[in-house]
C-alpha cells in the first residue's frame, strides 16, 4: 500500500483538485504546499513574492516539505515550482509515489488565465511566460516523477481513478519503487 501520494506538475495541471479527489477516494489527508507556506508565513502567495521575493518563497517551500517527512496517509499537492530546488527531489520521492500531472499548453493557459493569483505570470506576455516555464521545467518533472497522467480532456475523477489504479499495488516503503517510465 502506498504511504502517501505526491502530485507534481505545472500551474493549472489540476494538482489541488485531483488531490482533493484522491483524498476523498482514499480517506487520506489532503495537504498542499502552497497552503502550508501561506499559513507558515501568514501572507498570500502573491504577497510573499511581492514582499520577500521568490528565493524566500522557495526556502519556505523546502522547509514545508521537510516538515512533512514523517507524514503518512497524505495526498500532497505541490506548487508548480517545487522541482526547481534540487534538494526537493529526494524529499518528494521519500514520501511515496510521485505523480506528474500533465496537461497541454492551451489547457494550462485556459486554466491559469482565469486566476490572477500566480505572481510568476504577472508579466507583459503571460502566455509566452507559460510556454517558457513549461519548456524549462518538463525535464525536472520527468526526473522526479514515477509516472505521469495526462489530464487533458479528463475530469478530476477520471484522473484520480487512473492514479489509484497505478499506485494501488505500490510497495509500502517510498524507496522501493517499480521501474516505470515517467513519460510522456
Ligand atoms: C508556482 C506555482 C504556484 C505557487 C507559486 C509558484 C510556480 O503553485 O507555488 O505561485 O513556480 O510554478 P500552483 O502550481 O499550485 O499554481
Amino acid at each position: 500500500m502506498f504511504p502517501n501520494i505526491v502530485l507534481v506538475g505545472f500551474m493549472g495541471s489540476g494538482k489541488s483538485s485531483v488531490g482533493r479527489e484522491l483524498a476523498r477516494g482514499t480517506g487520506y489527508r489532503f495537504r498542499d504546499t502552497d497552503l502550508l507556506v501561506r499559513s507558515r508565513v501568514g501572507k498570500s502567495i502573491p504577497e510573499i513574492f511581492a514582499v520577500h521575493g521568490e528565493a524566500f518563497f522557495r526556502a519556505q517551500e523546502n522547509a514545508v516539505l521537510r516538515s512533512l517527512q514523517r507524514e503518512r496517509a497524505m495526498v500532497l499537492a505541490t506548487g508548480g515550482g517545487i522541482v526547481l530546488d534540487p534538494a526537493n527531489g529526494p524529499l518528494l520521492r521519500r514520501l511515496g509515489p510521485v505523480v506528474w500531472l500533465v496537461a497541454d499548453e492551451s489547457t494550462i493557459w485556459e486554466r491559469v488565465s482565469r486566476n490572477p493569483n500566480r505572481p510568476l505570470l504577472r508579466t507583459a506576455n503571460p502566455r509566452q511566460t507559460v510556454r517558457k516555464l513549461l519548456n524549462a521545467r518538463q525535464d525536472l518533472y520527468a526526473a522526479v516523477a514515477d509516472f505521469s497522467v495526462d489530464s487533458t480532456g479528463l475530469d478530476h475523477q477520471q484522473v484520480a481513478r487512473q492514479i489509484l489504479a497505478t499506485v494501488r499495488d505500490w510497495p509500502g516503503r517510498g524507496d522501493e519503487r517499480p521501474t516505470q517510465n515517467p513519460g510522456p
